[in-house]
């Protein structure tokens, strides 16, 4: 009997349907060539949804998420939707729920060309950001006072547990590990100010890694030094292991040195449960139908799905077929509009070269 896996599919705002059309056109042919088989569930859950009812993402959903193998989210935003209502609502709601406590974010450069900085090529600019997915400023610990008046208050505060701490810092040991390239892990912290948290990280960085991983080397840089480094010398990283809001920064940093966000995939990771994969971009609205946008980044994360759920002979063909379809000379730029080829052709491309 053929492996089948339940997938659930959020093509959500804008270019997302376009382009998780192209994620599950090139995850269904290695399906078809490594035989197995994606069952697909689809949902509404967006802006129109939420502009139409109200409603972002019920509790009930999060327990029909719970069921899939694993989940693809296309994009979320709509210029009609205040910010932050369907990021927290249904993003942040899911990572939350689901303790999607790891955001993987492979920073790979395919081409030459495609790299805005000197001299950098694709040997240069290949490392793996492990952002924590579950903790920090992002829980939204804090609250506002006075509102409105001259003397208003508002604190977020970024919380982080030692368990929390631990499980991704070891996560991230182990993918240095099974990478197997330097064997180095850099932190990335700012603990000659955040001395409360970011001690805590520095110490779970050393004790675990001198006691767990003494194969893996141990580096750290401050978050402000490693955005400059990211720029000078990317060559320098194999994994970094990094607290959510500063991973989420210097992830955009690290999209635009591997060609921008037309390239960059993450995936939201529950090791023991399920996880949700994602293009870095958005919804991208004013592109939306127009067959312009680029979906390399959305079939990447179909990719790093696959590799998740343990397809990984499946999810290393589709970084192959990434990787040829970007040096075919079919493909001029990344950016949306300036392909040189349709949305769908370069989704048609990639999956006939699995
Ligand atoms: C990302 C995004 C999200 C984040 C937003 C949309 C909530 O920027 O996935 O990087 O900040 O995590
Ligand atoms: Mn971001």
């Amino acid at each position: 009997m053929k492996n089948t896996y339940s997938i659930g599919l959020i093509p959500g705002d804008g270019t997302g349907p376009e382009v998780t059309r192209e994620a599950v056109k090139v995850m269904d042919a290695a399906a078809q060539k490594f035989g197995f088989k994606l069952n697909y569930t689809p949902y509404d859950f967006g802006a129109e949804r939420y502009l139409k009812t109200g409603e972002t993402l019920p509790d009930s959903a999060l327990d029909e998420f719970r069921k899939h193998t694993a989940l693809y989210l296309g994009a979320i935003g709509h210029p009609d939707v205040k910010p932050g209502i369907l990021e927290v609502g249904i993003l942040l709601k899911t990572r939350f729920a689901l303790d999607q406590y790891i955001n993987l974010r492979p920073v790979k450069l395919y081409r030459t060309e495609d790299c805005p900085l000197k001299g950098k090529e694709p040997k240069d600019v290949d490392f793996v950001v492990v952002r924590e997915n579950s903790g920090g400023i992002y829980t939204g610990i804090g609250g506002v006072s006075q509102k409105g008046t001259g003397l208003e208050v508002a604190t977020q505060v970024m919380t982080y547990s030692r368990p929390v701490v631990d499980r991704c810092i070891r996560y991230a040991y182990e993918y240095a590990r099974r990478r197997n390239r330097k064997k180095l892990l850099t932190l990335v912290h700012k603990c000659n100010v955040l001395t409360h948290c970011g001690d805590l990280w520095v110490r779970a960085h050393k004790e675990i890694g001198d006691r767990e991983f003494p194969d893996i080397k141990q580096d750290y840089n401050h978050v402000d030094a490693a955005t400059m480094w990211f720029v000078k010398q990317p060559e320098w990283y194999d994994v970094v292991v990094t607290e959510n809001l500063f991973g989420d920064i210097i992830t955009d940093l690290a999209a635009i040195i591997q060609g921008g966000l037309g390239v960059s995939a993450g995936g939201n990771i529950n090791p023991e449960g399920v996880s949700m994969f994602e293009c870095m971009g958005g919804s991208a609205p004013k592109y939306t139908g127009q067959n312009v946008i680029n979906p390399i980044a959305a079939i990447a994360a179909g990719g790093m799905l696959l590799d998740t759920i343990g397809e990984t002979a499946a999810a290393e063909a589709v970084d192959k077929a990434i990787f040829a379809a970007l040096n075919s000379g079919k493909i001029k730029l990344l950016a949306a509009g300036q392909m040189g080829l349709g949305t769908t052709q370069v989704g048609d491309l990639i999956a006939s070269l699995i």
